[in-house]
């Protein structure tokens, strides 16, 4: 399903909330845009109920201009600063159970429990936003993730193959496993819409695995800047738009939950490590990501974000390098690349040659890695090779 607020049915007006003299005179922190202001208040909620254990979604007063009974109800207008509303919140939440916060002057904020079936699984709900998702590694790790309990954000330019594994996935393990989000990395206000998205949907978010990548290969000699510049947009430049939006929610998350920690994996490759023969826009991106990931590391660690960067080998089951028409070994095969090849076997057992293990890396081997990040607690900045002995740290 795409990522939409949902709403109450059969809510109740409010009784509590009376309409105040001069209610309607600009509320300093609530912003001309309703929907930042409370993107700025959604993550705290959750973070106060426990994180993993609660979903949070927002609907602004226009569209609900009531709550349920049991809703913590405040006047936005009685606050004077945002952080003076967080203030109270963090008293008055962890002490009742309710169903909803309803802050007049700008909406209402619905909970919903995380269930049991998913709160008792390895990763007990955890908010996983992909991104590049929609096929390849992205979907083979969120398949994995929703496997071990997590709540997916299937999030890719191809909005229909999205829509798809989520809808796959809501079938295999339960509806509100998986949400479906359109992003072009590339592209700063659409990060920065599908992070908005997501923590107005689902209330944060907890592991954000930035995946979406592109290989176009080529020497010094074919190669034009327009191909190098896109390639260093979506495997380099987007990995710092989606760290920068992203780790807004989960600074919150962590501020209010001081239990919490929350993760972005960078999806590198062994070009990350290691240059690659007239594929340097490709190695290129990839090295300046490890080189992102310390940094991130070094500056997000005081907020309990982790940033770690998993090297994976070549997915030669993915459509990357077997699709039939487009994949690298029929390009490889037609380009004569590797010598006396006749045939696609030809050219996979010219690669997994090169490989100690004698196979490709499959989204089951990056998940692996991706769980020891999330569930180790003393690591931050590390580039991990997943790549069968092909690639030793130095
Ligand atoms: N396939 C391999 O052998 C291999 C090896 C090592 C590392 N990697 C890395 O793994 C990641 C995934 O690679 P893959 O082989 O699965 O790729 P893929 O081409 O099979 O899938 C990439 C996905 O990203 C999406 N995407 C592309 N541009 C996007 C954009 N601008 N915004 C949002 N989504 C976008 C595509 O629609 C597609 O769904 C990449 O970062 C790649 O560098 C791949």
């Amino acid at each position: 399903m795409p990522v939409e607020p949902g709403h109450a049915p059969g809510a109740a007006r409010h009784k509590g909330y009376t309409r105040m003299k001069g209610e309607n005179h600009l509320i300093s922190w609530i912003t001309q845009n309703k929907r930042t202001t409370a993107a700025g208040i959604v993550p705290a909620i959750r973070a106060l109920l426990g994180c993993a254990a609660v979903r949070v979604s927002f609907i602004e007063e226009e569209k609900l201009p009531a709550v349920s009974g049991d809703a913590i109800v405040l006047d936005g207008a009685a606050f004077a600063t945002l952080d003076a509303l967080l203030a109270e919140l963090s008293v008055q939440l962890p002490e009742r159970a309710v169903s909803a916060v309803f802050i007049s002057g700008l909406g209402t904020f619905r909970i919903n429990p995380t269930t049991p079936a998913k709160r008792q699984a390895r990763l007990a709900g955890r908010i996983c936003l992909v991104t590049g998702a929609a096929q390849g590694f992205g979907e083979g790790i969120a398949r994995e993730l929703a496997a071990a309990g997590g709540v997916l954000v299937i999030a890719d330019l191809n909005e229909p193959a999205a829509l798809q594994v989520a809808d796959d996935l809501n079938r295999e393990h339960g509806e509100g496993t998986a949400f479906s989000v359109r992003v072009d990395v590339g592209n700063e206000a659409s990060v920065q819409q599908m992070v908005e998205t997501v923590v107005l949907s689902l209330g944060g978010i907890d592991l954000l695995i930035s995946n979406a990548g592109v290989l176009r290969a080529g020497g010094l000699e074919e190669m034009s800047l327009e191909t190098f510049e896109f390639v260093t947009r979506i495997n380099y430049t987007a990995f710092f738009l989606v760290s920068k939006y992203g780790s807004v929610p989960m600074k919150l998350q962590t501020r209010f939950a001081p239990d919490c920690t929350t993760d972005i994996i960078q999806i590198n490759s062994k070009s990350g490590l290691e240059g690659s023969n007239r594929n340097f826009a490709y190695a290129g991106s990839k090295f300046g990501g490890i080189g992102l990931v310390q940094s991130f590391a070094k500056e997000l660690v005081a907020d309990r974000i982790k940033v770690n960067a998993i090297c994976p080998g070549n997915y030669y089951e993915g459509p990357l390098w077997s699709d039939p028409e487009k994949g690298l070994f029929i390009q490889y095969l037609k380009a004569g690349k590797v010598p006396g090849a006749k045939s696609v076997e030809d050219v996979y057992n010219f690669y997994v040659d090169k490989v100690p293990m004698r196979r490709g890396c499959s989204p089951v081997d990056v998940t692996r890695a991706i769980l020891y990040c999330v569930e180790q607690t003393y690591e931050t900045g590390q580039a991990m090779p997943v790549t069968g002995g092909q690639n030793m740290l130095k």
